[in-house]
């Protein structure tokens, strides 16, 4: 994935858990030779794979609780760095946001030539739900949407509830989510 993906990764740990378990995890991750990343490089999936590993173990955490955390705060890291007006180009609220992620992707890609991205499709189950399919050349990936739903829920000030209904790694072609959202009450 592009050094913006590991960039955001290593800016998360620093932040909650700071600089020396940041080296710790990069150690454990056999990932000492790499100074720092640069956003626009592609580097292999594997790199980022490591360091979730190595988070999870250092930081005495599960994947999914690590990925989710990631997800969550993708969204502000991106809307931080540089990507804000094409965060604001997507939509002004959840359900909007949500239908154009394809959208933003394409237009990420615009500039990221190398980019993989997801592919989500969606429909509208109810006035205020949603069931959205996330499809990925890679595995495993499904607790990080989870996170970038309730960080999208913080930015549009929504509350969100997302339980996942289909599963990749059960044997299902895709994962899909069920998304409740209520725009009326502040996420917190
Ligand atoms: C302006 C904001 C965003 C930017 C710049 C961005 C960019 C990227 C980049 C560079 C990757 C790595 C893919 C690669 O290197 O091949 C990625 C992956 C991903 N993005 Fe975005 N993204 C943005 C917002 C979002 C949002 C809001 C979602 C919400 C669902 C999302 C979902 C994902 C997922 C799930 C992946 C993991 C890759 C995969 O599933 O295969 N992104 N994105």
């Amino acid at each position: 994935m592009y050094g913006l993906v590991n960039k955001a990764i290593q800016d998360m740990i620093c932040k909650y858990h700071g600089e020396n378990t940041w080296e710790i995890i990069k150690q454990k991750a056999e990932l000492e030779d790499i100074d720092f990343f640069i956003s626009m490089d592609a580097y292999s999936d594997d790199i980022t794979y490591r360091l979730v590993e190595a988070a999870c173990g250092v930081l005495d955490m599960q994947a999914h609780d690590v990925l989710k955390a990631f997800g969550e705060y993708w969204v502000t890291y991106t809307a931080e760095e540089g990507y804000g007006e094409l965060l604001d180009s997507a939509g002004t609220n959840l359900p909007q946001f949500i239908e154009n992620l394809d959208n933003l992707h394409a237009r990420v890609g615009l500039s990221f030539t190398q980019l993989c991205p997801p592919s989500f499709d969606c429909e509208h189950t109810s006035e205020k739900s949603i069931e959205l399919n996330y499809r990925s050349t890679r595995q495993g990936l499904a607790p990080m949407v989870i996170g970038l739903l309730h960080g999208l829920g913080k930015r549009f000030q929504t509350k969100v509830d997302v339980t996942q209904t289909s599963f990749r790694e059960h044997g299902n072609a895709h994962d899909s989510f069920s998304i409740k959202y209520d725009d009326s009450q502040s996420y917190d």
